[in-house]
C-alpha cells in the first residue's frame, strides 16, 4: 500500500529525496566552520560571495573553500579530503598540479612570464600538437572560449560567409554566436544571457545533433562558414553520435563548402589526439582548451594545411591593422612552458591507458548499481569521461538530453557524494578520472553511490 503513495521522480522517492537534502545540508554546514566563516567574509566584497558567479552553483549551502589540490585529491579548509571526480570541470583532467608542470612553471618563473615574443617552447609545442591532432598549423589563446571565438572569426574570414551552424544544446564557452537554441523547432536566443543586445539568430543556425536531413537543409543555402561542434556533446549531459553520423555529416559539410570546426575541449577524454583523431574524422580546425597546459590558462587551435593556407591568405589580403583576433597574454612564455611539460610528461599514452581502465571500472560499477536498484537511469561514456543520466536509454539529441536534466535531484546527489568525500562536476552528473585516481577510489565511489540509491529508492 505504502508504495502507491510515493511521489516518484526519475524513479526516485521524491519525499525521501527532499528529506535527504535537508539532512545533507545540515551535515555539511555543521562540519565546516572555516568554509562558513570565509563565505561570510567573502560576501562583503565579492559579488554573490564568490570570485566567479558560477562558483555559487555548487550544491553546498555555502561555498566550499579549498586549501590544496594535488593529483586526484582536494583538501578543504576544514581539513576534509575529497577524491575529485570533477577535476576543475576538465581543467585538471590529468590531475591537480602535476609535478612536471609545476617544475616547468617554477623554472620558467626565473626566465620571465610574458614578452609578446615566443620562447623556444613554441615550435616544440606546435610540432607535438601536429603529431597528435594531425593539424598543420597552430595558434594560441588563453581559454577555450577565446579559441572558439577566434576560430569562428578565421572561418568567416576564410570563407567570406557570415553564418555559423551549431547543435541544439551545445556549449563552447562564452561565445555569443553559439547561444541559440531550438524551441519547438524554432531558433531562439538563450533567454538567460545577460547584456546580449545583438540578434544572435541572424548569423547562427541551429539543428539537432544526429539529424542528417536537418543538417543538410541548414547548409543548403551555401552561406555557412563553419559547423562548430563537439564530436560527442558533453555539455547538456552526454549525447553520442550515432553510428555513421559523422562520416555522413562530414560529407555534407564539405559538399556545402563549409568548414568543420571541432571543439575537443571535453572530448580530449577520448585519447591523446582527441575524439576526431581516434575516430578517423577530418576537421578543418580543431580547438582544445582547459587541460592542455595542465590547468594553466591556455588554449590552442589548429588548422589543416589547406585551411591554414586560406587563413594566411585572408590575413595578407585584408587591410593593414587589427585582425580582431588574439589577446596580449596569448602564448605567453609561462603557459608555453606549462604546455610543453604537460604534453611531454603528463598527457601521455600511458596516462590515457590508466584513465580508460579506471573509467571502465567506474561505468561498469554504476551500471550494476543502477540495475540492482531498478532505476530508469543509464550511464554514458566518452573515454575517461563518464556520466549517469536520469533516463533509461542515452539521449540522442539536445532536446532529449535537456528534457531529462533535473537540477534539484542533481544537487541532492552531488551533496550526498560531497559529504562522503567525493566531488563531481556541479553541472549534470559527469565524472572524470585522472592518472592519480586509484582503483580503491572508484570502488568507494560505487559503494557510496549504491548506498545513495538505496536511500533514494526509500
Ligand atoms: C566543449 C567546450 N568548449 C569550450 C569551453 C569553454 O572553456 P573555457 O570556459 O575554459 O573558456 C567549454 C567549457 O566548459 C566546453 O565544455
Amino acid at each position: 500500500m505504502e508504495q502507491n503513495t510515493k511521489t516518484l521522480r526519475h524513479g526516485v522517492n521524491w519525499d525521501k529525496a527532499l528529506q535527504l537534502r535537508e539532512r545533507e545540508r545540515s551535515a555539511f554546514a555543521a562540519a565546516r566552520p572555516r568554509s562558513r566563516s570565509l563565505s561570510a567574509d567573502a560576501a562583503e566584497h565579492l559579488m554573490f560571495g564568490v570570485p566567479l558567479h558560477w562558483m555559487d552553483d555548487w550544491s553546498t549551502p555555502f561555498t566550499l573553500y579549498v586549501a590544496a589540490a594535488q593529483g586526484a585529491s582536494i583538501r578543504d579548509v576544514d581539513g576534509f579530503s575529497y577524491t575529485d571526480f570533477c577535476l576543475g570541470d576538465t581543467g585538471a583532467m590529468f590531475g591537480h598540479a602535476p609535478a612536471p608542470v609545476a617544475r616547468a612553471i617554477a623554472a620558467q618563473c626565473q626566465r620571465g612570464f610574458t614578452t609578446m615574443l615566443p620562447s623556444p617552447d613554441a615550435p616544440w609545442v606546435a610540432a607535438e600538437l601536429s603529431r597528435r591532432f594531425g593539424m598543420d598549423k597552430w595558434q594560441f589563446a588563453l581559454s577555450a572560449s577565446d579559441a572558439n571565438r577566434f576560430a569562428i572569426r578565421w572561418a568567416r574570414a576564410i570563407t567570406g560567409r557570415d553564418k555559423i551552424l551549431v547543435f541544439n544544446g551545445c556549449y563552447h564557452g562564452t561565445v555569443d554566436d553559439v547561444f541559440v537554441d531550438l524551441e519547438g523547432g524554432r531558433p531562439v536566443q538563450r533567454a538567460s544571457l545577460l547584456g546580449q543586445v545583438y540578434p544572435l539568430t541572424e548569423h547562427t543556425r541551429v539543428v539537432e545533433f544526429n539529424d542528417l536531413s536537418a543538417l543538410q537543409a541548414a547548409l543548403a543555402e551555401g552561406d555557412v562558414a563553419c559547423v562548430l561542434a563537439e564530436p560527442a556533446m558533453t555539455n547538456i549531459g552526454m549525447v553520442l553520435p550515432e553510428d555513421g553520423y559523422w562520416p555522413a555529416a562530414e560529407a555534407l559539410i564539405r559538399e556545402a563548402g563549409a568548414l568543420l570546426l571541432i571543439d575537443e575541449t571535453h572530448t580530449i577524454s577520448s585519447g591523446p589526439g582527441g575524439y576526431a583523431r581516434e575516430n578517423g574524422m577530418a576537421p578543418d580546425i580543431v580547438v582544445l582548451g582547459k587541460p592542455v597546459a595542465g590547468g594553466m590558462p591556455c588554449a590552442v587551435y589548429g588548422f589543416s594545411a589547406d585551411t591554414a593556407r586560406r587563413a594566411e591568405h585572408a590575413k595578407r589580403e585584408a587591410p593593414a591593422g587589427h585582425s580582431g583576433i588574439g589577446t596580449t597574454l596569448s602564448a605567453n612564455m609561462l603557459a608555453m612552458a606549462a604546455m610543453r611539460a604537460n604534453l611531454a610528461e603528463v598527457m601521455t599514452d600511458d596516462a590515457y591507458r590508466t584513465m580508460f581502465g579506471l573509467a571502465g571500472q567506474l561505468a561498469a560499477g554504476l551500471r550494476e548499481s543502477i540495475a540492482r536498484h531498478g532505476l530508469p537511469w543509464c550511464v554514458t561514456q566518452v573515454g575517461a569521461r563518464t556520466e549517469f543520466q536520469f533516463c533509461p536509454v542515452p539521449p540522442k539529441n539536445g532536446t532529449e538530453a535537456d528534457a531529462i536534466l533535473d537540477g534539484e535531484l542533481e544537487q541532492i546527489v552531488h551533496l550526498y557524494l560531497l559529504n562522503r568525500g567525493l566531488l563531481i562536476t556541479p553541472f549534470h552528473n559527469m565524472m572524470l578520472v585522472c592518472p592519480d585516481t586509484r582503483p580503491a577510489d572508484i570502488a568507494r565511489f560505487i559503494a557510496v553511490f549504491d548506498a545513495l540509491l538505496a536511500e533514494l529508492k526509500g
